[in-house]
C-alpha cells in the first residue's frame, strides 16, 4: 500500500487525520506551511506525538510551491492525497480576498496537476458548509443549487469543487469532495465560536454575539468528521460530493448556555451586528454520507463539548495567554461597547485595538 499525503497536516482537522491515519497502519505524509492565521507554535503542538512514530513525516512548505509538492511525490509512490490546506474561516476571508483565492484556488490547482502527473489514484478535497449560502431549504442536500456563496470563503470551495470535477472529467482522478459542517473538539482553531468563546469567558471577558443568537451551526465532532474522512479514502469512486455534518443543528444561544454548563462559568454577552458573509443557518442532510460511506455521526452535542472543555483546561497549561489575546484583538472593533450578561446585567468593555482581520 503506498502512503497518504495530508495537506494541512498540522492543523486542526489534519493532525487528527494523520493520527487516526497512522493509528491504521498506514504510512502518511504531512505537507503544511504553518500559515500564522493562528499561533504556528499551536500546530506545531498538534503534531509533536505524531513526530515520534516512524510512520509519519512532516514536510514543511507551500502547497503553491509546485517543486516541493512534486518532489514528495517523486519520492514514493502516493496512494491518495487528502487536501485540507487552505485559507480557513468566512470573515477573514473578506479583508483577504486574494489571498483566499490565491492558497485555496491556485493552491488546489497545484495539488491536482501533481496528481496527474504523478498518477495518484484518489484526491479528497476539504470543500465546505458554506458553499450552501444563505439557503432557506433545509436540510442542505448535496444536489441543493449552490451558485450563490455569501464570502469569499464560500467561492473558493465551490470553486475547488469545481476544479476538481474538471480533473476527474480530464483525467479520470478519482475525486471527493467533502462538505465539512463546523467542526469542533480537542484542537479546534481558535478563531472558531466554541473555541473562542471558551477561552473568553474562562478569561471573564465578553464574547462577541453576532444576531440575536437564533443563528444556527450543525456543530460536527471532530472523532465523526474523521471517521467520514476516512471511510471516503477508502471508498473513493468517480467524482462525488458528501456533506459530513451532524444533522442537528444547534442554536447560537444554546451552543453559549451549553458552554456556560460545561465551564461551570457565565458568559458575558457582547451583542453585536450579523456580520457580512456569514450564513444563518447550516444543516446537513448526510443520507447519501450514510449510505455510500457508511457514515454515522453518533457524538451529541453535550459529550463533544464536555470532551473539549477537558482539552482546553489541559491545554491552558501550555498557553502564556497569547491565543486569548489574539482573539481580544481579531474581536473587538474601535467603538466602546455595551456587554451584558445572560441575565442582562450590563458591562462597560474598553476597546481592545482594531480588527486584525
Ligand atoms: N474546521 C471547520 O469547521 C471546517 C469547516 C468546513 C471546511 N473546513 C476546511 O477543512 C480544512 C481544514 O480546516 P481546519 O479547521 O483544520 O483549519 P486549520 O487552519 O487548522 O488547518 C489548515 C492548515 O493548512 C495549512 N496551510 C494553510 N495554507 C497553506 C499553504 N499555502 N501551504 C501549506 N499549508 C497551508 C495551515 O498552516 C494549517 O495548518 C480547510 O480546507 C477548511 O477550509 C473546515
Amino acid at each position: 500500500m503506498g502512503k497518504i499525503l495530508v495537506t494541512g497536516a498540522a492543523g486542526f482537522i489534519g493532525s487528527h487525520l494523520c493520527q487516526r491515519l497512522v493509528a491504521q497502519g498506514r504510512q502518511v505524509v504531512g505537507l503544511d506551511n504553518f500559515d500564522p492565521f493562528y499561533d504556528p507554535a499551536v500546530k506545531r503542538r498538534n503534531l509533536e506525538q505524531l513526530l515520534t512514530d516512524e510512520s509519519f513525516e512532516l514536510i514543511e512548505g507551500d502547497i503553491r510551491d509546485a517543486g516541493c509538492v512534486a518532489s514528495i511525490l517523486a519520492r514514493a509512490p502516493v496512494d491518495a492525497i487528502v487536501h485540507l490546506a487552505a485559507k480557513a474561516g468566512v470573515r477573514p476571508s473578506i479583508a483577504d480576498p486574494t489571498g483566499y483565492m490565491d492558497v485555496n484556488i491556485n493552491g488546489t490547482v497545484v495539488m491536482l496537476e501533481a496528481a496527474k502527473k504523478f498518477n495518484v489514484e484518489k484526491f479528497i478535497f476539504a470543500s465546505s458548509s458554506s458553499v450552501y449560502g444563505n439557503t432557506p431549504k433545509v436540510p442542505f442536500a448535496e444536489t441543493d443549487n449552490v451558485d450563490y456563496p455569501i464570502s469569499p470563503y464560500a467561492a473558493t470551495k465551490k470553486a475547488g469543487e469545481l476544479i476538481c470535477h474538471t480533473y476527474s472529467h480530464l483525467y479520470g482522478l478519482k475525486m471527493t469532495c467533502l462538505r465539512f459542517f463546523t467542526v469542533y473538539g480537542p484542537r479546534q482553531r481558535p478563531d472558531l465560536a466554541i473555541h473562542k468563546f471558551a477561552r473568553l469567558i474562562e478569561a471573564g471577558k465578553p464574547i462577541p454575539v453576532y444576531g440575536d443568537g437564533s443563528m444556527r451551526r450543525d456543530f460536527t465532532y471532530i472523532d465523526d468528521i474523521i471517521d467520514g474522512v476516512v471511510a471516503a479514502i477508502d471508498r473513493c469512486a468517480g467524482y462525488e460530493i458528501y456533506n459530513l455534518g451532524e444533522s442537528r443543528p444547534v442554536r447560537l444561544d444554546v451552543l453559549i448556555a451549553e458552554l456556560e454548563k460545561a465551564l461551570g462559568k457565565t458568559a458575558i454577552i457582547d451583542r453585536q451586528p450579523e456580520q457580512p458573509g456569514d450564513v444563518f443557518q447550516t444543516y446537513a442532510d448526510v443520507s447519501k454520507a450514510v449510505r455510500c460511506l457508511g457514515y454515522h455521526p453518533k457524538t451529541q452535542f453535550t459529550d463533544g463539548l464536555a470532551r473539549f472543555v477537558h482539552w482546553l483546561r489541559n491545554e491552558s497549561s501550555y498557553d502564556n495567554g497569547y491565543v486569548t489575546q489574539q482573539l481580544q484583538s481579531m474581536t473587538y472593533g474601535k467603538r466602546d461597547s455595551q456587554s451584558e450578561t445572560r441575565d442582562g446585567r450590563t458591562n462597560q468593555t474598553k476597546p481592545a485595538g482594531p480588527r486584525s482581520r
